[in-house]
């Protein structure tokens, strides 16, 4: 405790020497809360905002600067909440506006900021604006992107080739209007028309009403989608697949990262900016793609893409592979950008299940060690798994679209099954024996409560890493990495002044001997903070020869300098 003190002291120490204080958000720890299944507090088996209220001691305890909620808006929760009907309010099943209030002022007061899920691409086809856009009630007639469609021997069809993300044509018939409308995602989220100036500002405006609240940022969905190219001309073929309702069935290039998506987020940034003198905000995008388009993104004003590197690497995933992703985030990333790093999330397998129960937490190592911002999915923390769902049992429409042979490949479900906080019914999730998405069978071993009352667990290892996060070696500390065999690679944290921290991954299924000497050859013993999974035989602070360290299969051994 006493080290970590004294590190925020350097730290704040640091900046003031060099006139450069370090934005917040810059070196968060920030914890992604997926409201239906973190907390019920009223019994309907769903989450709420009074159960995050509740629950807001873990956010604490767990040292999370931040937290980000995903989707609270009003909405019909065909996507659950990412098809908004009222951008300015709050859906009744999380609760009242005066209960986000009070989350908010919770979390304030605990230094914790708070981050809303933004989400411009589409509303809800229950939106008043849709309704009305239906019946050309002005302005709203060109709020969504509407086509008479094309005459092909008689018979009416889509303008284009161009698929929606969840299966099927982008364009679906609307008889009242007699036109087709766009949509990238369900035929129940049409697209926004970003071409209409209306739009852009009505949007701008909801940004301003949540920051005016004292929102500290925004998570961005869906960003490369905003913007399709006018001509509507057809998409190129990969050759991949002959299934034309498939989303691999295009190349993308007339649907995502437009020139004029990214000007939009300039725009945005710039709305941010009105607010930053009294704090600065954050603007954080929700990119999958290209390497080189993800990155663009950086330099229209975006805090962050996301990086979403290590959602796709798995159990089969090698130490040369883990460096590499890694240095090339870090090498092809603007200068003077901030890294950042997301294992999960409510789209994605979990960690447990995608890299096994031991290769997971050192996944969450690297997350929170390596340089910039580290994004926690809630139940990572804890080594919650996915959970399997029935066809009966799922809920997710992308899963629900594709049917029963193929639900089980898209379903998002499993990532999202209820928090485990204890033993009792439902985890402690509810008091309702059957929430909207059923516990993981596994709860009664895997809890909050029951690793919080072991010595050793692996929540108490997450603590330990995070608390690592205070020190300016990790704030700010340069970053660098090396192979030291085939299956063994490390990368350090340094900081002029500061002990080095040294992170040793053995990504293979064989105990080695390494030589850290490699390294660095000043190098002649180590101190080990701590290593990853729990190890039984392994103590944490003892000294050890950097010649000859002996790393376990699938773990992580982070050691300090020694004097
Ligand atoms: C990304 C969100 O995370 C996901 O849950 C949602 O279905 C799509 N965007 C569409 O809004
Ligand atoms: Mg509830």
């Amino acid at each position: 405790m006493k080290i970590l003190i004294a590190g925020q002291i350097i730290l704040l120490l640091f900046c003031k020497i060099h006139g450069e204080p370090l934005e917040w958000w810059k070196t968060m720890s920030l914890y992604q809360i997926y409201p239906r299944s973190f907390k019920d507090s009223d019994g309907d088996g769903v989450g709420d905002l009074k159960g995050i209220l509740s629950k807001f001691q873990h956010v604490i305890d767990s040292k999370f600067d931040a937290i980000w909620l995903s989707s609270i808006y009003s909405s019909p929760m065909k996507d659950f909440g990412y098809d908004v009907t009222n951008y300015r309010g709050i859906d009744p099943i999380y609760g009242t506006m005066k209960d986000f209030e009070n989350l908010l002022n919770k979390a304030h007061s605990s230094s914790i900021k708070v981050i809303m899920d933004f989400v411009p691409n589409h509303s809800s086809n229950k939106h008043e604006w849709f309704q009305k856009s239906v019946k050309k009630v002005e302005p709203y007639t060109d709020y969504y992107v509407w086509h008479p469609g094309k005459m092909v021997n008689r018979t009416r069809q889509p303008p284009n080739n161009w698929v929606n993300a969840y299966y099927g044509s982008a364009w679906t018939w609307n008889e009242e209007r007699q036109a087709y409308y766009l949509h990238q995602f369900l035929p129940e989220q049409p697209d926004l028309n970003y071409r209409n100036e209306k739009v852009v500002e009505e949007m701008k405006n909801v940004l301003r009403f949540w920051l005016d609240k004292g929102v500290d940022g925004f998570r961005v969905d869906a960003v490369p989608h905003l913007v399709e190219a006018k001509e509507l001309l057809d998409e190129p073929l990969t050759g991949t697949t002959n299934d034309s309702n498939s989303y691999e069935y295009t190349v993308h290039i007339y649907t995502t990262n437009q020139l004029e998506t990214y000007e939009m987020v300039r725009q945005w940034r710039n709305v941010i900016d009105e607010y930053k003198n009294k704090s600065p905000r954050v603007l954080m995008l929700e990119i999958y793609g290209d390497p080189k388009e993800t990155m663009d993104y950086y330099c229209y004003g975006a805090s962050f893409p996301f990086n979403f590197r290590f959602i796709f690497t798995n159990q089969n995933t090698t130490a040369e592979q883990y460096r590499y992703l890694i240095d090339e985030w870090m090498d092809h990333m603007p200068i003077g950008s901030t890294a950042n790093w997301v294992a999960g999330n409510h789209d994605n397998t979990r960690i447990v299940s995608s890299h096994g129960c031991d290769f997971a937490p050192v996944v969450t190592t690297m997350v929170q060690l390596l340089p910039g911002v580290a994004v926690t999915y809630n139940g990572e923390e804890i080594g919650m798994e996915d959970t399997i769902l029935s066809w009966q049992e799922t809920k997710d429409s992308q899963a629900c679209r594709v049917g029963e042979k193929l639900f089980s490949s898209v379903t998002r479900d499993p990532a999202r099954t209820p928090f485990q906080w204890d033993s009792s019914v439902s985890a402690g999730f509810s008091t309702n024996p059957k929430p909207w998405l059923r516990v993981h069978e596994n709860y009664k071993k895997i809890n909050l409560a029951a690793q919080k009352a072991v010595d050793k667990s692996y929540y108490k290892s997450f603590v330990k890493v995070t608390n690592l996060r205070k020190l300016p070696v990790i704030k700010i500390g340069s970053f660098g990495s090396m192979m030291l065999s085939d299956n063994v690679f490390a990368f350090s944290r340094d900081l002029n002044g500061e002990k080095s921290i040294y992170v040793v991954i053995n990504a293979g299924y064989e105990a080695e001997t390494v030589d850290l000497k490699k390294y660095d050859d000043t190098l002649d013993k180590v101190k080990l903070y701590t290593a990853l999974p729990v190890f039984k035989d392994v103590k944490d602070g003892e000294i050890m020869e950097s010649q000859k360290l002996h790393v376990n299969a699938r773990s992580a051994y982070i050691f300090t300098a020694v004097d």
